[in-house]
């Protein structure tokens, strides 16, 4: 069938403003929970959207490795392109597609590099084939052929044959802060739910709103 001819009836409770808990964090891990339920593949990966120095957005699936009152968490190189347009504008937005459940969350707001400390300690938790993989992958970078990667794996795991495998100086994490967070649950009739928290000038407080699908 063509994408064109696709139609799907989001047969949902859907979600009820009083239903919804006043913090977007708790109300993302209620829903983390239901996609880890409900078997939902991947339910920590989310797309996240940068902007490079055109200001032309680029996107891409990062795991997200914690959700809590800071803010969200994730991995990867700082070298890379997503790392070179967090620098120049570090701005990002984040989409949790949990289609299986007829629901997307959306989070937008300011990122910041986290410390070399809680990189260290992510690190630390990795099996060491990735740490090894972080080493051995100049990511975002052309290169020539697979081979480049697996002589790279090879020389990395020889050099560290034994120990711990450090952290590269340029592999670590950044942490968004939301501003603006979006629950979406689908329904009949493409008249879905959606609700947006936003926070308060200058408090912590989150103002809730109904959006119109
Ligand atoms: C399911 C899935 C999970 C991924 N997780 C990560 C991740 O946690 N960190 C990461 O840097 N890239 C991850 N990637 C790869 C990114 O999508 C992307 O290819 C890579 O980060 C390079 O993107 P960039 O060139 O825009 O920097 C993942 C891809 C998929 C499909």
């Amino acid at each position: 069938m063509s994408p064109r001819d696709r139609r799907i009836q989001y047969e949902t409770a859907g979600l009820h403003r009083e239903d919804l808990d006043e913090s977007p964090i708790q109300q993302w891990h209620a829903w983390y929970v239901d996609a880890v339920e409900a078997e939902l593949p991947e339910p920590n990966a989310m797309v996240v959207g940068t902007v490079d120095e055109y200001g032309l957005p680029d996107a891409r699936i990062v795991l997200a490795r914690g959700v809590d009152d800071e803010g969200i968490t994730f991995f990867g190189n700082y070298e890379s392109s997503k790392g070179q347009q967090l620098d120049g504008t570090p701005l990002a937005s984040v989409v949790f597609p949990w289609l299986g459940l007829h629901r997307q969350v959306r989070a937008r707001g300011s990122v910041e590099v986290l410390s070399r400390f809680e990189s260290d300690a992510y690190f630390a938790s990795r099996p060491r084939e990735s740490q090894i993989g972080a080493w051995a992958s100049p990511q975002s970078q052309e290169i020539e052929d697979r081979s480049v990667l697996e002589k790279n794996f090879a020389d990395f795991s020889e050099q560290f044959s034994t120990g711990e495998v450090p952290r590269p100086p340029h592999w670590g994490g950044w942490l968004l802060v939301p501003e603006v967070f979006e629950f979406w649950q689908g329904r009949p009739n493409r008249l879905h739910d959606r609700f947006r928290y936003r926070l308060e000038d200058s408090t912590d407080s989150w103002i809730i709103d109904r959006l119109a699908p």
